[in-house]
């Protein structure tokens, strides 16, 4: 074994906190031993950067990095549609596994993707994309499987639930909040994306995937975002006992017979009851609360978003890929829709 070469694309707050865990040799892990940094993709190379790397692993070039035949595994942290699916496609085609926090990317892309990465025979791993520090992806995907998942409800954008909470602990300003959140490197690159439950709305759409099976278009899902909830709004929820949370929510809207079941994917800001488990998620907190049967409930909760609690899955995720490398052993489960239930169509 001669160890794994990694290709990371983007260096911001992801690929920063990822690369800083993956140096950090110090028994952290022992894999860790087996991995180098090889080459580093970037939009800029006069931004300042948190990480020392060798001189010439920076690059611009993130072409040259998906088809260096070096490289092993490629990390794909740069977000965003395009060029991350066709570089994820490219790197796939000559034969890399991946490790990706783009939830946008695989909501949209995942079946193209996943595809790709069968046909090639190597992996996908995304457990960074949803619930950001949060094990969810491999629970839902592997220790749950068994289950008749008939809801996945959560709190799955760490961004607005910060904003949310300031604005009812402390009657912040939406836009004062937001900034905060935007330094604290929590928000999208646009942060219209949090703002308007578009992130959100490409998370549940994974979790429907995993827990539902087969393949959701992205497009169907209802998205609304927290723009319209004003301080008001939360006051007036809070004296009627409700806080209001900003939910993604994928349920099994009819009951009994599988074949013909529908499935409702939406985002919407939701009147909560103090009582409720997903009312006291707070801050940047994430929690996502499946249910099904025989298991009953099941409730996965952590950080959301930021800079190491990412790293955290994103690391987990490469080093999860190393092991299998030098074990030569296929145990992970490269695709996305491994179960069995059908729905014909989301509901409206
Ligand atoms: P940032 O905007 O902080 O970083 C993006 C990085 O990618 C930058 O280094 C940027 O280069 C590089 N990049 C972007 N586009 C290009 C391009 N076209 N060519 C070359 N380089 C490019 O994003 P985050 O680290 O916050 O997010 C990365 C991914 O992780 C996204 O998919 C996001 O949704 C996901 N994610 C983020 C979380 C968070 O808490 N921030 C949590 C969970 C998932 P340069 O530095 O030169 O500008
Ligand atoms: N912008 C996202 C959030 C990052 O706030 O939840 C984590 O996916």
């Amino acid at each position: 074994f001669m160890g794994v070469k990694l290709g990371i694309l983007g260096l911001g707050t992801v690929g920063t906190g990822t690369v800083k865990l993956l140096q950090d040799k110090n028994g952290r892990h022992p894999l860790l031993q087996d991995i180098e940094i090889y080459r580093v993709g970037v939009r800029s190379l006069d931004k300042p950067r948190d990480v020392q790397l060798p001189e010439g692993v920076i690059t611009t070039d993130l072409e040259g990095i998906v088809n260096d035949p070096e490289i092993d595994i490629v990390v794909e942290l740069m977000g965003g549609l395009e060029p991350a699916r066709t570089l994820i496609l490219k790197a796939i085609a000559n034969g890399k596994h991946i490790v990706t926090a783009n939830k946008a990317a695989i909501s949209r892309f995942g079946a193209e993707i996943f595809t790709a990465a069968n046909q090639a025979g190597v992996y996908v791993m995304l457990e960074a994309s949803v619930g950001g520090g949060i094990p969810v992806i491999q629970p839902l995907k592997q220790s749950l499987s068994v289950n008749q998942i008939s809801a996945v409800t959560g709190i799955v954008n760490g961004t607005t639930n910060y904003i949310l909470t300031r604005m009812q602990t402390e009657g912040s300003d939406f836009a004062d909040v937001l900034a905060d959140a935007q330094k604290l490197g929590y928000a999208e690159a646009d942060p219209t994306a949090d703002v308007d439950g578009w992130d959100a709305g490409d998370k549940i759409a994974i979790l429907a995937s995993l827990g539902f099976g087969g393949r959701i278009n992205r497009e169907q899902v209802y998205c609304e975002g927290i723009r319209q909830v004003s301080k008001t709004d939360i006051a007036y929820a809070s004296k009627l006992g409700f806080v209001i949370k900003l939910l993604a929510i994928a349920q099994n809207v009819k009951n009994g017979h599988r074949d013909n079941s529908l499935l409702s994917v939406r985002v919407h800001p939701t009147l909560v009851p103090q009582t409720h488990p997903l009312a006291s998620i707070n801050g940047v907190y994430n929690a996502i609360l499946v249910e099904g049967e025989p298991i009953g409930q099941v409730m996965f909760f952590g950080p959301g978003a930021g800079e190491g609690a990412t790293a955290s899955a994103v690391s987990a995720d490469i080093l999860n890929l190393v092991a299998n490398l030098k074990t030569n052993h296929a145990h992970l489960n490269p695709t996305l829709a491994c179960r069995h239930q059908h729905y014909s169509e989301i509901a409206p």
